[in-house]
């Protein structure tokens, strides 16, 4: 009987409390409804904010992928909140295939691409990149077996790389632009997918991209092999040629999470360690509260 009751006037107080809650509301809201027509008298309202539209080719795990529940997640995407929030702008990804993604630029369908970009003087004559947000080379995926150990030694096999990428562009160069030895795929896990199946004898592909795929999927059984002939390359986001007023925006929101760490929390997320690049940029840095690391001699 006692639990009865209790149980009743929790109920009660239940329904009354969420009348009242729905009573807030309503007030909460009200006044907003009325504002029906803009009359020439009242003060326009704001312009809806610009939602800038991000485009990245979301199959570069762990710089862009799709999550299960189907959200665009990575290091890319992190960096590109933290920079769309101190810069006070609304960002939204939009998955874009890697081939064309940068003509979307110039249509105006994307804002910026973000895409584990390197920034390159060939492509800087047709966009705009921000200051580079990570530094990255050129990595080879073969098999745990393969006797490859440097560059030199793909010349006698089919090499995978992603279409247009500058992993295809750093293949061209051993092989020829012309090559039929180079197997080109629409994405990088395209390429890995065909080195598990034995169609192609290596993939070269970025560091990141190869290192992450070898730690998930130890099944493929495929280790990586470096060469002191790739050159360092660094991402950046890349803009519409003369979109000057997004460029100050973006540089200026990069600078800012570089100076004040939150830059190296999305690092140290993805990759475990700090970054080379702030570590090597004092100059991006804000004042150093601790005096900085002696330079080496
Ligand atoms: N960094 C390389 C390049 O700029 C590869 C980037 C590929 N990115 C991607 N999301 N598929 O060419």
């Amino acid at each position: 009987m006692n639990a009865i009751s209790m149980s009743r006037r929790f109920a009660l107080l239940a329904v009354a409390s969420a009348a009242m809650l729905s009573a807030c509301s309503k007030q909460e809201t009200a006044p907003a409804a009325p504002a029906a027509a803009p009359s020439a008298a009242a003060p326009a309202a704001p312009a809806p904010a610009k939602v800038y539209v991000v485009g990245t080719d979301a199959a570069y795990a762990p710089f862009e992928s799709v999550a299960p529940g189907g959200a665009i997640e990575g290091f890319d995407v992190d960096v590109v909140k933290a920079v769309a929030a101190k810069a006070g702008i609304e960002v939204k990804f939009v998955n874009t295939p890697w081939e064309g993604i940068f003509k979307t630029l110039d249509t105006g369908e994307r804002d910026m691409v973000v895409s584990a970009v390197t920034i390159t003087d060939e492509r800087k004559q047709t966009m705009d990149f921000s200051e580079p947000y990570f530094n990255a080379n050129q990595l080879i995926a073969v098999k745990e077996a393969s006797k490859v150990a440097k560059f030199d030694d793909l010349k006698k096999l089919k090499v995978g790389v992603q279409t247009g990428t500058t992993g295809d562009e750093v293949v061209q160069k051993l092989l020829g632009k012309t090559s039929t030895s180079i197997k080109r795929f629409e994405s990088t896990p395209l390429a890995l997918k065909e080195l598990e199946a034995g169609g192609v004898g290596a993939v070269v592909a970025d560091n990141g991209v190869v290192q992450h795929y070898i730690q998930n999927n130890p099944a493929a059984k495929f280790k990586s092999v470096s060469d002191a002939s790739f050159t360092p390359e660094q991402y950046g986001i890349a803009m519409k040629k003369g979109n000057t007023e997004l460029a100050k925006k973006v540089n200026d929101a990069l600078a800012a999470i570089k100076a004040d760490g939150s830059y190296d929390t999305i690092h140290v997320k993805y990759f475990g360690i700090k970054s080379t690049l702030t570590a090597a940029a004092p100059a991006t840095a804000a004042p150093a509260a601790a005096p900085a690391p002696a330079p080496a001699k």
